[in-house]
């Protein structure tokens, strides 16, 4: 099937490591000109160059999302090599822990213990990114009449995730947003549209992983079946189709690819 993105630009954040690098090599696998963002240069000139060594175009940029003016001149950069952003993936989305001295940053702490560092990590990330890539964006896509946002969200924003309580709170005001601005984009043909995961085998999940161990495939009815959990590259499948022109017809919807973890309305 061919799914009509052949050299249309696209800028994943976070897409240095996991999901993010996976959306970059499959959005590249059918033809799209790549930006690859991360925090950190190395890791998003590595994905570029494992996209170019493949035949595809791609290139590494840096900026932190959560500032809006790094962020603008990243768009800027890739807008003035490539002449246009078609289409935007909010992906990054798990904040980076600097400091193994800051007590807020133990993750799956209840909320009784969270503290404001803990909350104001997740909001900025997941919240400003967010908004800071969309507005960036926006713009030029109405000029052109066509664009696509997609923003992987995540099973606990829809359904509540119990010592994630500020990770869920920030993952579902992403639903809103999405919703909301697709509402206003529609006229200018801009799908907006999120892609929720439920646990998925990256860099970030691997140690919470390897402790749960098998039990953690009794909570996902398709595991045992395929015997395997969430892989980046179902949620790359499933962002390929959303930035598609074959899904021009699909916006303010949110997709859950989970296995069948959580099936909220
Ligand atoms: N892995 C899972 O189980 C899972 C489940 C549900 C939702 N998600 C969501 O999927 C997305 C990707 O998750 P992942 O597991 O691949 O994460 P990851 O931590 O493995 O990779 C994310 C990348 O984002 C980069 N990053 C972090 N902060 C950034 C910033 N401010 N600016 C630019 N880049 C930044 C990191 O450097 C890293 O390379 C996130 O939004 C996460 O919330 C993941």
């Amino acid at each position: 099937m061919d799914l009509g993105i052949k050299d249309r630009v696209a800028l994943v954040t976070g897409a240095g490591r996991g999901i993010g690098r996976q959306i970059c090599l499959t959005l590249a696998e059918e033809g799209a000109k790549m930006a690859v963002n991360d925090l950190f240069q190395e890791r998003a000139d590595a994905v570029a160059q494992e996209i170019s060594q493949a035949g595809g175009q791609a290139m590494g940029v840096l900026a932190d999302v959560t500032d809006q003016e790094s962020v603008a001149a990243m768009v800027k950069r890739v807008s003035d090599e490539w002449g246009s952003l078609d289409v935007l993936v909010n992906n990054a989305g798990i904040p980076v822990i600097t400091d193994p001295e800051d007590v807020s940053a133990a993750a799956g702490q209840f909320f009784s213990q969270s503290d404001r560092a803990q909350w104001e990590r997740s909001m900025g990330l997941i919240t400003h990114g967010v908004l800071n890539c969309s507005r960036a964006v926006i713009e030029g896509m109405s000029e052109r009449r066509w664009g696509r946002i997609i923003s992987i969200i995540s099973d606990a924003g829809r359904v509540g995730e119990p010592r994630l309580v500020a990770y869920s709170m920030a993952k579902a005001g992403v639903v809103g947003f999405s919703k909301a601005l697709a509402k206003e984009v529609g006229r200018y043909c801009i799908t907006v549209n999120c892609i929720s995961p439920a646990t998925t085998a990256t860099e970030a999940t691997q140690a919470w992983l390897q402790a749960q161990g098998e039990r953690i495939m009794r909570q996902y009815p398709l595991a045992k079946g395929l015997s395997r959990l969430g892989q980046p590259a179902d949620i790359a499948n499933a962002v390929a189709f959303l930035a598609s022109q074959r899904a021009e017809w699909i916006t303010g919807q949110v997709l859950s690819v989970n296995g069948g973890y959580s099936m909220a309305d």
